[in-house]
């Protein structure tokens, strides 16, 4: 069945992804684009009554609203527009012509562009729409671009969105979506939807710790086994803002695109502007069906390296902080090594006047003090180890004090008649600016190729304030989209010149994972709140929407350095064993037990690595219930995995039996448990485990945790 159908007579046109439709239907005498549906499978004929237009019932509705692929300011429309122009002359009403479409089919992916003007004005605009056979989620994305002949005056984008989502008419409206702050990123908020319109947006620069562009919507029935959810994510890592407009008539549709409020795109005649891509899923299967088609997704068709174990690393940063010395990370590294760590990345300090963060962002040359032979010796040793070497870096980030800011002051993002704010003692170099990204080019490759580095922890420390680029140009909030922009030239060409180099994706923690920066990175740094019972509700949120394969979670001291929480050292690993395990603890602080203890998990964590890394992921309940659990079941049913924690105190009622998901009911399967309870090595059928499950009992006492290790004999 091809993946595009074309429905001539109503101009109808079906996308089929997966076992999902998404449909819209083009109709040139009315110069529309309206969608028709979103949801399940259906065939031309289902949709080919559907939703005809209806007539205004009153001088005050608009039934357009809230049914077309990409509204304009204009006619008879009152709805937020998602594209919102405005001509040299000060109009902005626009009058759209449907020039036609195309399609384009090639294996198992295919193409859909809709092509658009505006009456008697010089500015066209291309719908564009990518589905896949295997996946649900729908891409699309829209080019805008100014049509007149040279000399023409320039016309500005107000309102410049990828797409707009227009989901059916549902009964109730509820919204999920993640939020938080620095150390605090991903917790997930799920409300009822207001009538009017709901913006999530970050006016940062950079994706953001606040708000994760990512929604999830449903009619307030769906739960995590079954119910239909939609989602609609932005692959941007600048600003960005998402608008979900629920009608006062019923309707619901979500609106996104890169630049928060206020950032405008300026294009002169002949000038084009590609919007980043917005991604669309439906699914039946309730918000897990919803988390692990996204997570498929991520893994199929965004990361640059999906097929490869991310290793075990241990990272400096909370060990040594700034006082990086050749001696102290050679211990640190030995001890990483003793117990099983296949990466060893030196965190922030190893550079310039870098003793703490006052100084040294932006002179990228070892400490002298520090590192009197290079960095060499240090990889050198860390390889010798067996082990592979990495380096933090904030490419984007300078000191005043610096040789860098001394000899161009004038690299930064802040406007010079404005007060420059540094925050964290730093200001932002202006990545827009190709002499500022050739340099920072140049300098990584010279860094990776000296100090032979395999992987590099990339930075970004703090938020956009003041910042518009120098000229003064009528758009100059547009940086906030275009640094970004900046940023992934770097890391694109980066990784084409030396491919074997592994990227992790850090902004004070969490605060730039996005679909446009994973798709350039093998991993993210997901919070600077390392406390072990803290991470359950961060990894709770990032899950919904990120798989486990990219989601760095480190084993540090306790108490934690951050919260003074005091947690064992067995649901320390525990929690950080279900995403892409760390170790970034003081080493030289732990007792041998300790280190010997900390082998043995990573030993473990290594044979299950594959199952949780690249497995389909369940949540049994929620970081919110007495105990909680994850559970991953291995691509090719082999085997399957679940984490189970407590973080508070032991209830006096029988914990419920915790039933599994995702078995074959046919298949026979050997229970091991890691915390010695009697399901320890017992055969029981898939079909048994899921309906009435294992027993749910924990060790007595607070922080209990186990692993279960489920493997298919039959
Ligand atoms: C913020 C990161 O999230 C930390 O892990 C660490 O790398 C510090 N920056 C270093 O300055």
């Amino acid at each position: 069945m091809p993946l595009i159908e074309i429905d001539r007579p109503s101009g109808t046109v079906l996308l089929h992804a997966a076992a999902t439709c998404y449909a819209l239907r083009v109709d040139p005498a009315a110069g529309t684009v309206r969608t028709v549906h979103w949801g399940g499978p259906v065939t031309p004929a289902d949709v080919r009554e559907a939703q005809e237009p209806e007539a205004a019932p009153d001088s005050f509705s608009a039934p357009l609203d809230g049914t077309e692929e990409l509204a304009v300011d204009g006619q008879v429309r009152f709805a937020p527009p998602a594209l919102d122009v405005r001509y040299a002359d000060g109009t902005s009403a626009v009058e759209p012509v449907v020039d036609g479409y195309d399609v384009r089919e090639e294996g198992d992916s295919a193409e859909l562009s809709v092509s658009l003007h505006d009456t008697g004005r010089p500015l066209g605009w291309r719908l564009h729409y990518r589905v896949r056979r295997d996946c649900p989620v729908i891409e699309r994305w829209t080019v805008l671009r100014h049509t007149g002949e040279r000399g023409q005056p320039p016309l500005t984008l107000l309102r410049h969105s990828a797409a707009q989502w227009n989901l059916p008419v549902l009964p109730e409206y509820r919204m999920s979506a993640v939020h938080g702050r620095w150390a605090g990123e991903f917790q997930l908020r799920r409300t009822p939807l207001a009538v009017g319109e709901t913006t999530l947006t970050s006016r940062r620069g950079h994706t953001g710790h606040q708000s994760n562009p990512w929604i999830a919507l449903d009619a307030s029935d769906a739960t995590e086994e079954a119910g239909e959810v939609w989602t609609v994510a932005l692959a941007t890592s600048g600003s960005w803002r998402m608008t979900t407009v629920r009608s006062a008539e019923g309707r619901c549709s979500v609106l996104g695109g890169s630049g928060h409020e206020g950032v405008e795109i300026t294009l002169a005649a002949g000038e084009s502007w590609t919007t980043p891509v917005s991604t669309g899923l439906y699914t039946p299967g309730g918000f897990g069906g919803a988390s692990r088609a996204h997570h498929s997704y991520v893994r199929d068709h965004v990361l640059p390296a999906p097929g490869e174990p991310r290793p075990v690393l241990c990272n400096s940063w909370e060990a040594t902080a700034f006082d990086v010395t050749f001696d102290g990370q050679r211990e640190l590294a030995d001890l990483a090594a003793r117990i099983g760590a296949e990466l060893f990345v030196v965190d922030d300090g190893w550079f310039g006047a870098r003793s703490c963060d006052r100084a040294g962002l932006g002179d990228w040359t070892p400490r002298q003090t520090a590192f009197p032979e290079g960095l060499r010796p240090l990889a050198d040793h860390v390889h010798g180890l067996g082990m592979r070497f990495g380096l933090w870096v904030e490419p984007e980030m300078v000191n005043p004090d610096s040789e860098l800011f001394r000899e161009r002051p004038d690299w930064v993002l802040h406007l010079p008649d404005r007060t420059a704010h540094p925050l964290r003692n730093q200001l932002v170099l202006d990545f827009s600016r190709p002499e500022v990204t050739d340099w920072a080019l140049d300098w990584l490759l010279r860094t990776v190729d000296d100090f032979a580095v395999d992987f590099l922890k990339w930075d970004f420390n703090r938020s956009f304030t003041e910042a518009g680029s120098a000229g003064h140009r009528p758009d100059a909030r547009r940086v906030f989209v275009e640094h970004a922009l900046g940023v992934h030239r770097v890391l694109d060409e980066l990784r084409a010149a030396r491919p074997t180099l592994r990227i992790e994706a850090c902004s004070g923690g969490g605060g730039r994972v996005d679909l446009a920066s994973l798709a350039r990175t093998d991993q993210a740094w997901v919070s600077d709140n390392t406390d072990a019972v803290d991470r359950l509700a961060i990894q709770h949120g990032f899950s919904q929407v990120f798989p486990a394969q990219v989601m760095g979670a480190w084993v540090t001291d306790s108490p934690n350095p951050f919260t003074r929480r005091a947690v064992p050292l067995r649901f320390r690993f525990h929690s950080a064993m279900a995403g892409v395990l760390g170790v970034g603890g003081d080493l030289t602080r732990w007792s041998a037990a300790d280190l010997d203890e900390a082998a043995a998990y990573v030993a473990r964590y290594k044979e299950a690595r594959a199952t949780i890394q690249t497995g389909d992921q369940y949540r049994l309940g929620t970081p919110a219930d007495p105990s909680h659990a994850v559970q991953y079941v291995a691509r090719d049913g082999a085997e399957s995995v679940v984490l189970q924690w407590r973080a508070g105190p032991a209830e006096r009622a029988r914990a419920p039996r915790l039933r599994l998901r995702g078995l074959d009911p046919r298949a026979v399967y050997r229970v091991d448990d890691d915390s010695g309870t009697p399901a320890a090595g017992t055969v029981r059928s898939g079909a048994a485990l899921a309906s009435h499950g294992v027993p749910g009992e924990l060790p007595p006492g607070d922080h209990a945790s186990r692993m279960l290790t489920l493997r298919r004999k039959s």
